[in-house]
């Protein structure tokens, strides 16, 4: 199979497998090296400060993209991100730096994003931004994400989204794309790899 091929195979596999709802997710830790995803972004930091990617270059970066009124997956995978730093060796977790960034900006304002971030990990950054800012971060990480209505309340919504925990190294690549099957031991072991 070409590299393309095999790129190709596994950006469909992310648009495939990464919806919450989806029982078929599977684990697309290592076939990554080279995909091209990600790259600048302008956003606002949880304490309404602008911020660009060169704000966090330099380091690692442990990214998920998700919204605060998630109801379980969100939650479980920022944790789970709380987990992973918190079994890396001290030396290791300091050269990371853990993101979550909103793919719903018009409820996760940076007063919103900054309440839940601190419920997980005190290093941990909330970005949010314009509807025009998100959208553009979610095309360059190729990320899933869509306002369905609320079953429970019908005048309300909730958001239909991917769930991949994004390693990138410190000049902005991708080296690691982790599932909601991946555990946190294996996501330690797999990022002890590549430190
Ligand atoms: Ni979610």
């Amino acid at each position: 199979m070409s590299a393309v091929a095999l790129v190709l195979g596994v950006l469909i596999g992310l648009y495939q497998v990464g919806q919450e709802a989806g029982t078929a997710s599977k684990s697309t830790m290592s076939p990554v090296a080279g995909m091209s995803l990600g790259g600048g972004f302008s956003l606002i930091d949880h304490n309404g400060q602008a911020v660009t990617e060169a704000d966090y270059a330099g380091k690692y970066q442990l990214i998920y993209f998700g919204f605060t009124y998630c109801p379980a997956i969100c939650p479980t995978e920022l944790q789970k991100i709380t987990q992973v730093l918190k079994k890396l060796e001290p030396e290791q977790a300091e050269k990371i730096q853990p993101l979550f960034i909103t793919i719903d900006p018009e409820r996760d304002t940076p007063a919103v994003m900054k309440e839940y971030v601190a419920l997980f990990h005190d290093r941990l950054v909330g970005l949010s931004g314009s509807v025009e800012q998100i959208e553009q971060v979610k095309k360059d990480y190729r990320i899933y994400a869509t306002k369905v209505p609320d079953p429970d309340s019908p005048d309300d919504y909730t958001m239909d989204h991917s769930s991949y925990i994004y390693f990138m190294d410190p000049q902005g690549q991708l080296v690691g794309l982790y599932s909601m099957r991946d555990k946190a031991d294996e996501i330690v072991s797999d990022i002890q790899a590549r430190l």
